[in-house]
């Protein structure tokens, strides 16, 4: 078989863009100077490059950065034989309000920020030269109840196919097993316990744009195992092609597959080809798939291949902290590892569709993924938020993102909706029956669920349309208790929790629990002098509840399939109960800047099989005062306390108890956790008084990078004392200095109120910590920080860059 040059070609179509913020209607046309332009390469977010004011149209609530208006040009030159193909331009998401056209003449708008979308560009192409013209607006506000960020802030893509080709998103996999150990048979007879049999099915929607309709074509299916050994191969008969027509092939089997699972997520590809009569390849498409299975059940929970198992999930919304809503792959993935860690096995994408490349990482790593599509159906929560598109673009939007995302395995729900207010009137019947429709027409193998607020069932109009295949329910974690009785056999995920709120590294009276707001009534004015929230756990919203509260009753029923943490990070905006300058949230488990609070530890003893031990708070406290000292843990029987070496007692967790605690009158020295399992020491623990700020260290989270030109360093910077303890309240200047073949990304600190930019070389430490994102150019070499900061010795560190990196699998 011999391949034409290249069957189809896909590239990053993300250089050399120009950007004017503010309106230039003009832009559109070809002849259009835009000299003056500034120049930048994509993904692009120009909020984030701003200051904060607390008058900026998206107010506090959506991150207090100016949106607005802005366009992008680019000049390109077509491919050479674009006459004879299709070329086909891809935007995974603009926030929002996209318009887009070629060399002046308009190609469509795109209303949903979050929606991957895109046009085919042939026949306004010219030989050499051309522009496309993008405007993109994001004026009107106030919209989302988050930070949106606003540009083209997902990757863009050049597609060349022939004009008889595999459609975008065309290649569909259904995949599952058979197995022995449940019993279970094939047409082959019935398995033995520890058999295998992977199910395969394969679905190909073509476009034949050609002039002749009555050419044949073969179309061969191939699956590729992860060591790149093709493992199966399946060709169907020559036929005719007909524009916007599927095939498909039912159950190739493989026996003993590799199964995905969260702890091995096994990834084989799917290759489709379109070969015509002359042997040569027209089209060639290809997607990974896993090979898996799960079930949900209304008395036992969840399982993922047979194995029981709880969702251990963390809502996240799709900001990057200092790097805004511009998708860099290795900030997400840095996002994900920290959650792993923590423990996490699921993630649900509040409130909307991910970037493509999340989910590729989730598949790759080991996540599932509740995706979900909408915040708002046709009634608003926001002025001019997406209601206003609702009723036009949700069969578009919806059908976009189950057509985009369907292959990956790492989804197992697919969400209609969050806290939707058609919930409380009839009106919700007929939209969740429509929506569920547009869904399970494109995929039949995933539950759809929605995450509700009404309580009562009779109240509820989703769940009155009888559609849904699970019971989403947000926060209100003392009804899951009875869910079993008062929904029998219905299946039942809490899609939302907690809302509990914490500043890292600030730590107030531990003993009783505040709700903040105390409920919807009452003005808040609690803790607005240090715009901190105790890191203790023992804040939450009033709807919500602390990170114990929620977990111990998620734990304690296996009904309960799993939860969804009200939110893995702190994201930007919605910085509630505070008033401005609070400009992000405290709801996440680990704070802006990727640095852990303390009850991710809390989680960890819990999620995870490693050895824990963690203690709060830090030692620097007022002679005499009265201090309640927490420990974490787990694979251990108790906990000893030391100060000063004297200790202060064994405790053990009673009951359901997370943690244990003393009450320690303060005094300077070292604190010290011993944990011990059959008397024998599983961890040590210390913290010690810290001393005056005396220098500064700098920690990377890797010191060797790929020279792409999108590459991420993440350096800790941290204030110690003279003897190397990590001071807790230091909040000293840093000044950044870069050399080299890298740059400045971003800076951050983890303060939810902080009013400094994002894009600096300087960011004062926040209880001792700030970060610096540095990131590659696309030359080899080495960059060079050196940070600095009045009265501390200076510290600096190398980053090597290079084409290739080698990394752990
Ligand atoms: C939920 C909502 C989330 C977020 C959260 C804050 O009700 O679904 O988007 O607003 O409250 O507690």
């Amino acid at each position: 078989m011999t391949a034409t040059p290249e069957p189809r070609i896909r590239n990053s179509f993300n250089k050399d863009w120009k950007f004017f913020l503010g309106d230039e209607p003009n832009a559109k046309s070809q002849a259009y100077n835009d000299l003056k332009w500034r120049k930048l390469t994509l993904p692009h977010d120009w909020s984030i490059e701003e200051k904060f004011d607390e008058k900026n149209p998206a107010k506090p609530e959506g991150g207090g950065l100016p949106t607005g208006i802005g366009w992008y040009r680019k000049e390109f030159i077509a491919p050479a034989n674009f006459k004879d193909r299709l070329i086909t331009v891809e935007f995974d998401g603009v926030y929002k309000n996209s318009e887009v056209w070629v060399n002046g003449e308009y190609l469509g708008k795109r209303p949903y920020g979050y929606s991957s979308f895109s046009y085919e560009i042939s026949k306004f192409l010219k030989s050499g030269k051309n522009i496309i013209a993008v405007k993109v607006d994001n004026s009107a506000q106030p919209d989302s109840r988050w930070y949106s960020g606003s540009g083209i802030y997902r990757n863009v893509w050049l597609t060349s196919t022939a004009k008889v080709s595999i459609s975008q998103h065309g290649l569909f996999v259904e995949s599952g097993f058979v197995s022995g150990d449940f019993g279970e048979s094939t047409d082959g007879g019935t398995l033995k316990p520890g058999q295998k049999v992977g199910y395969i099915e394969p679905h190909v929607s073509f476009i034949n744009k050609s002039s002749d309709k009555t050419k044949k074509y073969k179309i061969e299916f191939s699956i590729i195992n992860r060591e790149g050994k093709q493992v199966l191969k399946h060709l169907l008969e020559e036929d005719i092609i007909e524009d916007n027509t599927g095939k498909g092939v039912s159950s190739l089997l493989i026996s003993q597959p590799e199964i995905w699972s969260v702890e091995r997520p096994y990834l084989y590809t799917l290759v489709a080809k379109i070969i015509d009569s002359e042997n040569k390849i027209i089209d060639e498409q290809s997607t990974t798939f896993g090979i898996r299975r799960f079930n949900f059940d209304a008395i036992k929970g969840f399982s993922l291949n047979g194995k029981p198992m709880k969702i251990l999930g963390v809502c996240l919304h799709h900001d990057l902290g200092a790097l805004g809503a511009a998708v860099n792959v290795r900030a997400i993935e840095r996002q994900l590892e920290i959650m792993k860690k923590m423990g996490v096995n699921a993630i649900r994408t509040a409130h909307n569709p991910p970037a493509p490349e999340f989910l590729d990482l989730c598949d790759k790593m080991g996540f599932l993924v509740m995706d979900e599509a909408f915040d708002m159906w046709a009634k608003k929560k926001n002025k001019n938020d997406y209601h206003l598109n609702f009723p036009e673009w949700h069969k578009a939007d919806l059908e976009d993102m189950v057509k985009r995302d369907r292959n990956h395995p790492s989804i197992i729900l697919w969400s209609i909706g969050n806290e939707i207010r058609e919930q409380f009137d009839s009106t919700g019947i007929a939209i969740t029956k429509e929506l569920v429709k547009i869904v399970k027409n494109l995929d039949n193998t995933r539950p759809v669920i929605s995450a509700l607020t009404e309580t009562k069932a009779e109240k509820n109009f989703i769940y009155q349309a009888k559609a849904l295949d699970i019971y989403g329910l947000n926060y209100n974690h003392k009804l899951y208790q009875d869910f079993p009785k008062n929904y029998p056999g219905v299946k039942f995920l809490a899609t939302e929790t907690t809302s509990a709120l914490e500043t890292r590294g600030f730590y107030d009276t531990a003993d009783t629990i505040r709700r903040w707001p105390k409920d919807g009534k009452t003005k808040f004015t609690a803790g607005n002098k240090e715009w901190s929230a105790s890191a203790y756990d023992n804040v939450s919203a009033y709807w919500g509840s602390t990170h114990e509260e929620t977990w111990k009753e998620a734990k304690k029923y296996d009904h309960v399939s799993g939860l969804f943490v009200w939110t893995g990070f702190d994201y930007l905006g919605e910085p509630l109960p505070y008033p401005w300058p609070a400009r992000s949230s405290y709801f996440g488990i680990v704070d802006l800047a990727g640095f852990p609070k303390d009850s991710y530890y809390m989680y960890q003893s819990e999620w995870t099989n490693k050895p824990v031990l963690h203690i709060l708070p830090h030692w620097n406290w007022e002679k005499g005062k009265s201090v309640e000292v927490w420990a974490y843990y787990n694979n251990a029987d108790e906990v000893e306390l030391y100060l000063n070496g004297k200790s202060l007692g064994k405790k053990s967790k009673q009951g359901d108890d997370l943690h244990v605690l003393w009450n320690v009158n303060f005094e300077p020295g070292i604190l010290k956790a011993v944990s011990r399992k059959n008397g024998k020491e599983v961890l040590v623990r210390e913290v010690k008084t810290a001393g005056a700020p005396a220098k500064i260290e700098l920690i990377a989270d890797r010191k060797n990078i790929k020279a792409d030109g999108k590459d991420l360093s993440f350096i800790t910077v941290r204030i110690l004392d003279a003897t190397g303890n990590v001071v807790p309240n230091a909040d000293n200047l840093v000044d950044f200095k870069v050399e080299g073949n890298g740059f400045i990304a971003g800076v951050d600190n983890g303060f939810q109120a902080s009013l400094e930019p994002f894009k600096a070389n300087y960011r004062k430490a926040f209880h001792g910590l700030c970060l610096t994102i540095l990131q590659s150019t696309e030359k080899t070499g080495t960059i060079k920080l050196r940070a600095t900061s009045n009265g501390l010795s200076p510290s600096s560190i190398t980053i090597n860059t290079a084409k290739q990196i080698k990394r752990k699998q």
